[in-house]
């Protein structure tokens, strides 16, 4: 298995562990660092709606608890038809920790739909370096 394949498969699993009593609507994401180290998460809603979070914070949680802090790539996998991208806030949260050009792919259950850069969905973006470099 390729390890764009891992990936997907790990995106997947995670997914069918969704807790979306309100949604309905199960999210799986999977990170695999430039080493080739892998976390995954999945969304998490609340009976108090706002306080939900998306499957993309919790693979980032995930990440940063095991030691690791830089995103290599990422699939995001949703349900339905159309393309299940990353919410504006987890564009961000992405943003944190990864380059313009780290590839983020959007899942189906059939396979992967469309790849995207990070800067193709989150363009002329603000990070980390507007505070360092000042
Ligand atoms: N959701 C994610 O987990 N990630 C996304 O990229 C889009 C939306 C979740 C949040 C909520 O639990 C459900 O999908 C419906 O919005």
């Amino acid at each position: 298995m390729s390890s764009l394949e891992t990936l997907f498969e790990a995106a997947r699993a995670v997914q069918a562990k969704a807790y979306v009593p309100y949604s309905r609507f199960k999210v799986g994401a999977a990170i695999a660092t430039p080493e080739g180290r892998v976390f995954t998460g999945c969304n998490v809603e609340n009976a108090a709606y706002p306080v939900g979070s998306c499957a993309e914070a919790g693979a980032i949680s995930a990440m940063i608890a095991g030691g690791a802090s830089r995103i290599g790539e990422i699939v995001v996998m949703g349900e339905g038809e159309h393309l299940v991208t990353p919410c504006g806030g987890c564009r961000q949260r992405i943003r944190e920790f990864a380059a313009p050009d780290v590839r983020i792919h959007i899942a189906g259950p059939e396979g992967i739909r469309r790849s995207f850069t990070l800067d193709e969905l989150l363009p002329f973006s603000f990070g980390p370096d507007n505070l360092t470099d000042r």
